[in-house]
């Protein structure tokens, strides 16, 4: 971050401000505000951060308006053909990609981490057996700083970086316990044999009564299904580690943090309502019918999979992502399904609409995710988690950058208060 030499100027009251405008390695300039209340005593307003940047980063970056997303430098697309997740993990936490002997030993550190302290398999079971994978995996991430207290210590470098290790390799054992848990299977461990991707898959369709091999095409297409949700800059689950983070909070409270904000219908949550969205549409016929409801403004229904803060062309991710779609329905046969008809003829007519064009609604990652995770025999409960367990490395990039910046501060937003002003109590019997 560059000082431009460039000022903004801002007059209150007839009194001149000067405030410095920085300049990104990409992307627009930035209007440093941090002395703005000290020296004018007014607050700046801004809902939903839409014009606010609330740190700086050199993790991620995106251009919205030309639909590119970089992971320290490096387009989406190229991670996304030419990489693979536990590399993109590494290239996140540590800002390079690593050499061969770096990324070997880095996977052997992430697969000694796979498997859970055996107390915790109990407190699975404390949970109900119909409980949402989300709120189980809320509740056993934010239990780990009860389990693994050698790594709490966010003082200490080397106990940050044990944590940041155990989150990535345990978050896909917790994310499958959690499914074996909801529909009343036993746990399958961890298998070490596997890459990161593959142990998923095997963890969460294995059964110990007979030999379950994981088809390479399936482990690829998940592989990059991590990979394209491994991070993506100060979205609202990235933003709620960070504020969690700011208090000094242990690192596994920080995650849970984020897992419960990624959790909601507008985030994470998409994938999940998505999908039950083409269910509800259920035939081609009843298109219109729905791409009305979104435009109405007296009805809360919005096409979900759709829309996006920051990308207004196209979301990158999703182009991957429908590439892989059609490869796994090709792979698995089921090109001619019915949700994947509603899910084509739904995404030509929108991008069609006046309206979706207006208003630059795009499909956005979500709206693919789950064609391929309903159709790799995955339940829509576990769409969410499969993103919270592939966000992990980006929460954990983001909070350790955090904690590395000196200019760090407890995150204290301020409000524009719009109550009563202070007025007399009045007692029960007088009122
Ligand atoms: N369907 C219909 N209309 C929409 C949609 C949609 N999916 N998204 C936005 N709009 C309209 C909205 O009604 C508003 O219209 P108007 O200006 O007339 O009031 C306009 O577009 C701008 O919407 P906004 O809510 O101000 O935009 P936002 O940047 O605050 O919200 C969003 C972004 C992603 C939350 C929103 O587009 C949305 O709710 N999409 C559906 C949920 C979804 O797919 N979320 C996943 C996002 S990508 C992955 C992730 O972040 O996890």
């Amino acid at each position: 971050m560059a000082d431009t030499n460039k000022t903004a100027k801002l007059t209150i009251d007839g009194k001149d401000y000067e405030l410095p405008i920085l300049s990104p390695t990409s992307g627009p300039d930035v209007i440093d505000i941090r002395k703005l209340y000290a020296q004018a005593g007014v607050f700046t307003y801004d809902p939903g951060f839409t014009s606010t940047a609330a740190c700086d980063s050199t993790i991620t970056y995106i251009d919205g308006d030309k639909g590119e997303l970089q992971h320290r430098g490096y387009s989406i697309e190229d991670l996304a053909s030419k990489s693979h997740y536990l590399e993109v993990c590494y290239l996140l936490l540590y800002g390079e990609l690593p050499t061969r002997a770096e990324m070997e030993k880095f996977e052997t550190t992430i697969t000694r981490h796979t498997m859970i302290h055996e107390q915790m398999h109990y407190f699975f079971r404390g949970f109900r057996r119909d409980s949402h994978p989300m709120a189980t995996m809320v509740g056993v991430v934010g239990a780990m700083s009860a389990f693994y207290h050698d790594s709490t210590d966010v003082s200490d470098e080397r106990q940050r970086e044990v944590a940041s290790h155990r989150l990535i390799a345990k978050m896909p054992t917790i994310a499958a316990m959690a499914y074996k848990y909801s529909i009343g299977q036993p746990f399958v461990y961890p298998r070490n044999d596997l890459d990161y991707a593959a142990n998923f898959i095997h963890m969460c369709f294995a059964v110990p009564a007979e030999e379950y091999k994981v088809d390479p095409i399936l482990a690829r297409a998940m592989d990059r299904i991590f990979t394209l949700h491994a991070d993506h800059e100060q979205n609202a689950s990235t933003s709620t580690v960070r504020l969690a983070s700011s208090s000094g909070a242990n690192p596994f409270a920080c995650i849970a943090a984020g897992i419960a904000c990624l959790w909601g219908p507008a985030h994470g949550g998409a994938n999940q309502a998505c999908l039950e969205m083409l269910k509800e549409i259920g035939t081609v016929d009843r298109i219109p019918e729905f791409i009305a409801r979104a435009k109405d403004k007296n009805d809360p229904f919005r096409l979900m999979g759709f829309g996006h803060r920051v990308y207004k062309n196209m979301d990158p991710r999703a182009i991957v992502m429908k590439e892989s779609a059609d490869e796994v329905l090709e792979l698995l046969g089921v090109e001619n399904n019915p949700l994947l008809q509603v899910a084509k003829e739904l995404e030509k007519i929108a991008l069609s609409d006046p309206y979706f064009i207006e208003k630059k609604l795009f499909p956005n990652v979500d709206f693919y995710s789950g064609i391929i995770l309903e159709a790799m025999g995955f339940p829509t409960s576990m769409f969410t988690p499969i993103f919270a367990l592939s966000r992990t490395v980006g929460w954990i990039s983001q909070w350790k950058e955090q904690l590395g910046d000196p200019q760090m501060k407890i995150g204290r937003p301020r409000q524009l208060f719009l109550g009563e002003k202070l007025r007399e109590y009045v007692p029960v019997d007088e009122r």
